[in-house]
């Protein structure tokens, strides 16, 4: 049986190959590109209570949609709500800002020690303007300081106005868990209301998310948008969602995967059974002899797949639909670890003589 381990070193103290608000502050794009075959969804909802006696609460979601396209580079798509640009050019009437982008960066993973730089080509589609960000960040321990200089053709939908923009922030590590962050931005020359910004944030256990309560005074979370503030304070939350693409094969090869694995062997014999339940292996070591079969039991009422380690070895993975049961014959003399793609923290082996 697997020994019990105390939970903390059964998850990764980083999010696992994610992009972490543990090491960005709420107004800075960061330095981050997503690995490649993930997508990157993060969804910041901001909100403001407009005093009594209405207490009305206008809400300011935006997110960010980012895609790892090779290493060190990403395609993205910033979207907010609520952008200041209509307000300055009144020819502009929509009142939502999409900002398209490319990050190239240079330096260590995100969360190792050192010094990280991005340059951000993007394109203001309601300003249409051509804006571009670099960014750096410096990473030691639990601190990582953080800066961006940023250049934008319209600023707020204009062709005059200050064209260039200056923002510094830092993020504190309290544990391998939590952190406070803050940062602080404005357009230079003519300066405007500055943006200030500052979050809570915490990885949550076992999982790639984080997630963070933030206040700020910036709407939108464009380059522009984070280069200007408002009088308003906004309070609200980040949640990050890293979209591994290898997890959604099952929507596309779960029928084929049953008949292939599943029907030939489910009425025979297995050799070892091995009961899911409760998001864990039940037995996390079996052994057999070749050609014998091992079967798994999904108790759970969702889905988890049989994944194998080795590269030589993933045409043996599968998955279990929930109450489902998957059968595998193993051929080959050998030591199969493998791991759950939803789950990655259930793990197994399977050691054939
Ligand atoms: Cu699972």
């Amino acid at each position: 049986m697997r020994p019990v381990v105390p939970f903390a070193l059964a998850v990764l103290a980083a999010p696992l190959s994610a992009q972490s608000l543990l090491y960005r502050s709420p107004n800075l794009g960061g330095t981050w590109t997503p690995d490649g075959g993930v997508i990157q969804f993060n969804f910041a909802h901001r909100f403001y209570v407009a005093p009594a006696p209405s207490h009305t609460v206008v809400n300011y979601p935006s997110f960010t949609l980012a895609a790892g396209v090779a290493r060190h580079l990403a395609l993205g798509w910033h979207f907010g709500t609520h952008s200041l640009i209509p307000s300055v050019t009144p020819s502009v009437t929509s009142s939502n800002e999409s900002e398209l982008y490319a990050r190239y960066r240079h330096g260590p993973a995100e969360g190792q020690n050192g010094f990280s730089v991005a340059v951000t080509p993007a394109y203001n589609a309601l300003a249409r303007s051509l804006d571009g960000e670099v960014g750096v960040d410096w990473t030691s321990g639990a601190i990582t300081l953080e800066g961006a200089a940023r250049v934008m053709q319209k600023p707020l939908g204009r062709s005059g106005g200050a064209k260039g923009a200056i923002a510094g922030g830092f993020v504190a590590r309290l544990t391998e868990y939590v952190a406070v962050s803050a940062d602080v931005g404005s357009l230079v020359s003519p300066t405007t209301l500055a943006t200030w910004g500052a979050a809570l944030s915490v990885v949550i256990p076992g999982s790639p998310h984080t997630f963070s309560l933030q206040t700020s005074n910036a709407p939108v979370n464009t380059i522009q948008g984070n280069s200007r503030g408002i009088s308003q304070r906004h309070y609200g939350f980040e949640f990050t969602i890293p979209l591994h693409l290898s997890r959604f094969r099952p929507w596309f090869h779960r029928s084929e995967r049953v008949v292939r694995i599943n029907q030939p062997f489910m009425n025979v014999a297995a050799a070892a059974e091995v009961i899911i339940e409760g998001l864990r292996f039940g037995n996390d070591t079996v052994t057999i002899s070749a050609g014998q079969i091992v079967k798994w039991v999904n108790r759970d009422n969702f889905e988890h797949t049989v994944t194998f380690n080795a590269p030589e070895a993933a045409h043996l993975s599968g998955a279990l639909t929930p109450k489902g049961e998957l059968a595998i014959r193993f051929d080959q003399p050998g030591t199969y670890p493998y791991h759950c793609l939803p789950h990655p923290t259930m793990r197994g082996v399977v050691v054939v003589h």
